[in-house]
Parts: structure tokens; sequence; C-alpha cells
């Protein structure tokens, strides 16, 4: 991944399509008088039914898309998540794992298959994502490692009517999240707006002040949540930091960064459509959010202590008694997952339960509620 201010230029058919949302939001923006909130950008660069990033069937994730997650990285990964789940249903009596914005179905594959070799296969492994053209993907991959576990799989277009007992999981989704921009003036938060100059899109009102995020939607995103859940729990693995931490004096150009082709730089205003925008999570923000939508906080650490936590020596080592020409290659997967200047520490695991009391087993160790 680098850093750039120096893009490759999209192909053709790519820019057309770009052009038709950056039309649609200049549209948004004539129609609201000349502006709108940042949140309102970022929401139909992302989702904009039929054109926005994650909904117009584009090749996103993985070594020939924009950005690689922790489950492309090493089916590791997914296999320690699904000890988590184990433990949490066997202690449960639950039986049904939901797993939200599922990517390219890489780590419902992993889960299934290592629920399956170690007796613990749900009898429900159900997907939510708001990519409707993602399923076609998630359906292929689940296909080709594990068909015969296909017609536990059900893909849901809303959150499910009826409470379960199990385990919600989310990689990398709360990032994905649209968020507010604000800048500080007299102590007071500005929320920052985006305009049309030309044919280009420009911040509205910004200046040189301390800039930051924060996710609106978070509340009532965690009280769904909390709705959703009859007994069980919510596990959610992102990048991000504790209040304290992001908001910073030092950090004063905020989180806000995009990926094109696994390339990082900090314009959100550009090719709208076609890259990938995000912001880090707000952890404090995130449990308060939690708490008040009347879950527990069961556990909050790093991704490094959480798969150490959660067995990921053994797999390791088992992985390499079956495949001991791969030492290499699952070395190199061990420490991009772990290593503080890869996606251990930047990653954090965090936990929410409903009904259910036991201690989890994936914040064993390094428990880091205390710093939120
Ligand atoms: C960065 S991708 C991560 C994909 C996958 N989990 C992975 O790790 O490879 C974020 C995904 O979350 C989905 N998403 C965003 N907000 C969501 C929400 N409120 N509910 C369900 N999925 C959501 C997006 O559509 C997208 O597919």
């Amino acid at each position: 991944m680098r850093f750039t201010d120096t893009l490759p230029t999209p192909p053709a058919e790519a820019l057309a399509h770009s052009a038709e949302l950056a039309a649609r939001i200049r549209a948004a923006i004539t129609g609201n008088g000349g502006s709108i909130r940042f949140h309102d950008f970022m929401q139909m660069a992302l989702y904009e039914p039929g054109l926005g990033y994650y909904v117009a069937g584009l090749r996103k994730i993985g070594a020939d898309g924009d950005f690689v997650t922790a489950p492309e990285v090493s089916p590791l990964f997914s296999q320690c998540l699904a000890n988590q789940c184990a433990q949490i249903l066997n202690e449960l009596g639950g039986d049904e794992i939901l797993e939200l914005g599922a990517g390219s179905g890489k780590m419902a594959a992993d889960m299934l298959k290592h629920l399956e070799s170690i007796g613990c296969l749900p009898t429900r492994y159900r997907i939510l994502d708001l990519s409707p053209e993602l399923r076609q993907r998630q359906h292929q991959t689940l296909n080709q490692y594990v068909p015969h576990l296909l017609e536990r799989v059900e893909w849901l277009d809303s959150l499910p009517a009826q409470p379960i007992r199990g385990v919600i999981v989310g990689n990398e989704v709360l990032d994905a999240m649209p968020v507010e921009v604000f800048q500080m003036a007299e102590g007071e938060r500005v929320i920052q707006t985006v305009i049309v100059q030309g044919d280009e899109f420009h911040w509205g009102n910004t200046t040189d002040a301390y800039t930051s995020e924060f996710n609106p939607a978070l509340p009532a995103w965690m009280q769904s949540m909390a709705d959703t859940l009859e007994a069980g729990a919510l596990v959610l693995i992102d990048y991000g930091y504790e209040a304290a931490d992001y908001y910073r004096p030092e950090r004063n150009t905020g989180t806000l960064i995009c990926h094109y082709q696994h390339r990082v730089h900090d314009n959100p205003l550009i090719y709208p459509g076609l890259q990938d925008i995000t912001a880090s999570v707000d952890f404090t923000a995130a449990a308060n959010a939690g708490l008040d939508a009347g879950l527990n906080l069961g556990g909050y650490t790093t991704q490094a202590a959480f798969l150490a936590n959660s067995g990921l020596e053994t797999l390791f080592i088992q992985a390499l008694e079956a495949n001991p020409a791969s030492q290499y290659h699952l070395a190199q997967q061990v420490r991009t997952l772990s290593l503080p200047s890869e996606m251990g520490e930047r990653f954090k695991v965090m936990a929410f339960t409903k009904g259910f009391t036991p201690a989890l087993a994936g914040f064993r160790l390094a428990d880091q509620r205390h710093r939120l």
C-alpha cells in the first residue's frame, strides 16, 4: 500500500461511470441550495443505488481490487474468529452466525470450513450486505470452498425480523459507514460541506483549523444490533483508536483516507464511485453507543492479542504440518495479521454481549477496555 498524490488514471469506462455519479451528486448539491454535508457526499459516493463504490459491482477487495482485508490475507484470521464464535455458540446453546458486510465471502467460507472441522457448525450462516452486487461473488466463493455447506447460507436484504441466538460478526464494516467531517472554530464543531466549482467538488467551508470526523449513525446502528440479538455476542473488527487517541491535538487533519488500486491518499472529493473512502473508528464512541443500546461490553483488544487468545499459534502449527512447503507464506500471513507495524495494533476487536455472561476467550489476555 502506498500513500501517494499520483494516482493511475482510471480507464474510460470507469471515468464515465464516475461522471454519472458526479452528475447525480451535483444535482443533490444544487437541489440543496449549493452545498451538502460531507456525510451525504460520502453516502452517495459509496452507496448511491447502482452507482456508489460499494454497490456498483467493481472488484474492490483483494489483490486485483483497491485494498486487502484480513480475511483475504489469511484463512488463519477467520479460523481464529470462528474459534471465538464456537465458544459463544457452545456456551450459549446458539446456532446462528450473522455476518455483516461479507465482502468477497472468503471469511464466511473459511469460518464455516473451520467450524465444521471442530464440530461446531451453525445451523444457519446469514449474510447482510449493503451491496447486493457482492452476493454473486460471495456465492461463487462459498461454492468454490465449501459447496456442501452452501445450503446453510442465507442472504438477507435487511436485519432479521426475529432476534437471533448466536453471534453477529463484522470485519471492516464500521469504517465503511459515512462520517461527518468537522472543524473546530472557537470551541464549536463546524460541520464541513461539499460544494461544486466548475465540474469539481470542493470543501465548502474549510480552513486550516483542527479537523476530524464522527459517525452520526453509530447510536441508531448499535440499537439495531441490540434489537437483533436475543442472546449472544456482536464481534466487530476494525481499524481505529480510543477517543483520547482519535481526537488528540496532533491528529489535526482527521483520519479520512481513500483507497484506489492499492494507493492511499487523502482526497475523498475526486473520482466518486471509483475509490473507497473510509475513516478510522472511534472505539470509545462505539462502546458508548453499544452500552446505551443495552449491550454489555464483552471485550476490547488489539487484533494481535485477539488472534493470540483465539488459538493463532496452534492453527499456524496445524497449517504448517498439513503443508510444510507453505512455511514462508504462512509466516508472512501471521506477520501481516499480528505485527504492530502491520495490522496487529492498528486493528482492534470489540465485542458486545447480551444475555451471555461467560468471559470471552478472545479477550482472555490483554483486554484493553480500561483504555476506552
Ligand atoms: C471494507 S468492506 C469489508 C468487507 C469484508 N468484511 C472484508 O473484510 O473483506 C465493507 C463492507 O461493509 C458493507 N457495509 C457497510 N455498512 C454496512 C451496514 N450498515 N450493514 C451491512 N453492511 C455494511 C459494505 O457494503 C462493504 O461490503
